[in-house]
């Protein structure tokens, strides 16, 4: 049976983090399985950045952003020199098995380690983007998805009491679940993901010109990955192009990755963590734990890996009937 395990955090950081580390090591603990924190993502692995962790380590910390354990993305990690060393340190430290908490980037790193040493390894889905195929959730999106809503919610305010026209650039990399679902949360009257390809700027401009007709301010939700450029170069298209408008932008960047996790995150993180070490316990590997019609499920880590997650259509069109009607 297994006795110890490695816990990392990889890539972007995403609030319920930390919950879910918390709750691998107090179920290894329950189970009589050492953890071994690995700081640093996996440049810790590479310069056996490990420390003991034991259900008093990880006291006070389900509320909390970011990660215990510090993350980074690793480009050495990508070489298979740098791979071999890390297998040797893992080795020399009697680590059995890797719990991985990141993103699809971070599962790609752990599928080839997997595959490459027989070395067991197990993915947990954390991003606040939650475009992972196979899990219906991510770690995060909830916390950044209140986030971005409670700032729009502010923004609505000045927008309608000067009339602007606003747009918001979120968070996304090259998907748009989080400003899909942010939009609609918000009643955004135009929400941009790059799922959608707007053909050019002059089309879009038609659009706002058309809703500003009927509202004097309004919302217009930017995924960062969508294809019309800088939002700094369409809010001044927009407003050369709209006589009399008045445009403005905001872009919430980082603030959308911190901050206390929400129940959601908090729960579903915790609920991972566990049915990550039950599944190392039983010696299954190359897997990812994620969550489908509210059932935990396991997805071969090459399944998740290898396809996209679609966008919910539903929420387009629900967008298209009551925000812009
Ligand atoms: O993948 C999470 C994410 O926050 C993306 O939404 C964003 O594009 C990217 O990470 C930003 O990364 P960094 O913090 O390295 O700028």
């Amino acid at each position: 049976m297994i006795k110890k395990i490695g816990i990392l955090t990889s890539g972007g950081d995403a609030p319920g983090m930390n919950a879910c580390i918390r709750s691998i090591v107090r179920t290894a603990f329950k189970n009589n399985i050492s953890c071994i924190g690995i700081e640093y993502g996996y440049q810790g692995i590479l310069d056996s950045k490990f420390r003991n962790l034991g259900p008093e380590d990880v006291r006070n910390i389900i509320h909390k952003g970011g990660t215990i354990l510090k993350t980074n993305r690793c480009e050495e990690f990508k070489k298979f020199e740098y791979r071999k060393k890390g297998i040797k340190n893992l080795k020399k430290n009697n680590i059995e098995g890797l719990i991985v908490i990141g993103g699809d980037g971070s599962f790609i790193g752990a599928s080839i380690f997997s595959k490459e040493f027989k070395f067991p390894v197990i993915g947990i889905p954390a991003t606040i983007d939650n475009d992972i195929y196979g899990t219906d959730y991510s770690i995060g999106f909830s916390t950044a998805s209140r986030t971005i809503i409670e700032s729009v919610d502010k923004i609505r305010d000045t927008a309608s009491s000067h009339e602007r026209i606003f747009f918001v650039e979120v968070m996304g990399k090259n998907s748009g679940h989080l400003a899909l679902n942010a939009g609609n949360a918000t009643g955004a009257e135009l929400i941009l993901i790059p799922e959608i390809e707007m053909k050019n700027l002059n089309i879009l401009t038609k659009s706002i010109k058309k809703i500003n007709s009927k509202k004097e301010s309004l919302i217009i939700i930017y995924a960062e990955g969508c294809n019309l450029g800088p939002i700094q170069k369409i809010t001044k298209h927009v407003e050369n192009k709209i006589v009399g408008s008045n445009v403005r932008f905001s872009i919430l960047g980082h603030i959308q990755r911190g901050g206390n996790p929400t129940e959601k995150d908090r729960i579903i993180s915790s609920l991972f963590g566990y049915h990550a070490v039950c599944e190392l316990k039983k010696n299954r590997t190359h897997i990812m734990i994620g969550i489908q019609n509210n059932q935990i499920v396991n997805v071969e880590l090459e399944e998740s890996i290898n396809n996209d997650k679609e966008i919910n259509k539903e929420l387009i069109n629900l967008s298209s009937i009551i925000n812009n009607y």
